[in-house]
């Protein structure tokens, strides 16, 4: 890699996870494409590279893995976010159908029912973790309902979730962390994909009617319904709470959204872009590829900052401002391209009604403490967030 722009940080090292922001400043800074030494790959992190590199399946390819060390020999062979077309395209027609926006309208009222109850029962309390009892309780009730999965046990949905975005990265202290509940819970999770635990009117469902029509294959089914309890969770879980986090460190955007609540699907998209849940994702070079003045060579990995270049001053207006009435066309916080998240629907509905309904019934949101961190290979999330809230 001699005669190329290269850097010694190490972008999955604990105080760069704490706050990556300047970081990626400096990376931007290096050029369009640069070499990351400690892990011998090569990296983007510029909107104007990120963004088309996510829509060049052909040349930026996922079927080698989307993380550093290719495919999780431990994991069954996925149907979706780990392989190229044609076969991606077969699992991804039947998740986008159980995933549309149909299907989020018809969705719609029992998620406002639940986000209704849960902003009540947290006014009455006054003070609370936005986190745990907000940022993780709402989606972790109102999606498994509506794939149909049993309610006990699913506080290890989140073991499960942390523990595979971890694997995305490297051997490291987060990884050997989340290793052992993940893990232990993952006869939990394949028990939950099986057609007879699921609802029968549930999205899991839905899944096995495309095997019923000869679709994709009972086998198939299982596994198509995995990716709703490790994509869908912890990704929605981090997206609500950074949100949260952003509107209660920038009071006059909260107090916009209170006088404007229909601006909540705008304020969690903006949330969204602002501190992106998902980082990071691999690829790896078909072939080689030139971009700007560099050739990275085929057969090469790529780590692809996607919270950075929704970061980008050379593509955002003040970038690093958390504006509710921003109206960001284009970030890359859902990714871009064939691979482009199958759940935004879904996660953009949990997004707006949650955020209208705290918008609607409270005044002002205060931290009370100071937020505690989760740090993890690929997502970026908190563990903690006390806060105390004024009913309007
Ligand atoms: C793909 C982010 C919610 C299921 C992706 C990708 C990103 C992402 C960045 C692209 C991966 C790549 O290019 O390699 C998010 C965020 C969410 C969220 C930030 C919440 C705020 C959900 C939900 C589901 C879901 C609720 C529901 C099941 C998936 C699946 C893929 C995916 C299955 C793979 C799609 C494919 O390879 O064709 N997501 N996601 N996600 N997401 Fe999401």
């Amino acid at each position: 890699m001699s005669g190329i722009a290269s850097s010694p940080v190490d972008p999955f090292a604990p105080d760069f996870l704490i706050d990556p922001y300047p970081a990626y400043e400096a990376l931007r800074a290096l050029g369009p494409a640069f070499a990351l030494e400690r892990y011998g790959v090569w990296a983007m992190a510029g909107y104007a590279e990120v963004e088309p590199a996510l829509k060049d399946w052909k040349t930026f390819i996922s079927g080698e893995g989307v993380g550093l060390h290719g495919m999780n020999p431990a994991l069954p062979r996925p149907l979706t976010l780990q392989i190229d077309p044609p076969d991606h395209d077969k699992g991804r027609r039947v998740l986008g159908r159980t995933l549309s926006p149909g299907v989020a309208r018809k969705l719609r009222e029992t998620f406002q029912r639940e986000a209704e109850k849960k902003v009540s029962e947290l006014i009455d309390r006054g003070s609370f973790d936005a986190v745990t009892d907000l940022g993780e309780a709402y989606p972790m009730k109102v999606f498994p309902d509506a794939i149909g999965i049993r309610p006990d046990g699913r506080e290890k949905l989140l073991a499960w979730s942390t523990f595979v975005f971890d694997s995305f990265g490297p051997e490291n202290e987060m990884l050997a962390a989340s290793r052992k509940a993940g893990l232990a819970a993952q006869g939990w999770i394949m028990e939950c994909c099986a057609r007879d635990a699921l609802r029968p009117d549930g999205l899991g469902m839905m899944i096995y009617q495309a095997a019923d029509e000869g679709e994709i294959t009972e086998h198939e089914a299982t596994h198509l319904v995995r990716p709703f309890l490790t994509a869908g969770i912890d990704t929605t879980v981090n997206g609500i709470g950074n949100t949260l986090l952003a509107l209660a460190t920038h009071p006059d955007e909260y107090r916009k959204l209170h006088h404007r609540p229909e601006l909540a699907r705008n304020a969690f998209e903006e949330g969204l872009r602002y501190d992106s849940p998902v980082q990071t994702f691999f690829r790896t070079t078909s072939r080689d590829v030139e971009i700007g003045g560099s050739v990275i060579p085929a057969h090469r990995k790529v780590l692809l900052f996607m919270a950075s270049a929704n970061r980008d001053p050379a593509r955002w207006d003040k970038p690093d401002r958390f504006e509710v009435e921003r109206v960001a066309t284009g970030p890359v916080g859902f990714g871009a391209g064939i691979h482009a998240c199958v759940g935004q629907m879904i996660a953009r509905l949990e997004g707006e009604l949650i955020f209208s309904e705290l918008a609607r019934r409270v005044k002002t949101i205060e931290l009370t403490a100071e937020p505690k961190r989760r740090l993890n290979n690929s997502l970026r999330g908190l563990a903690s967030m006390p806060v105390r809230v004024a009913a309007a």
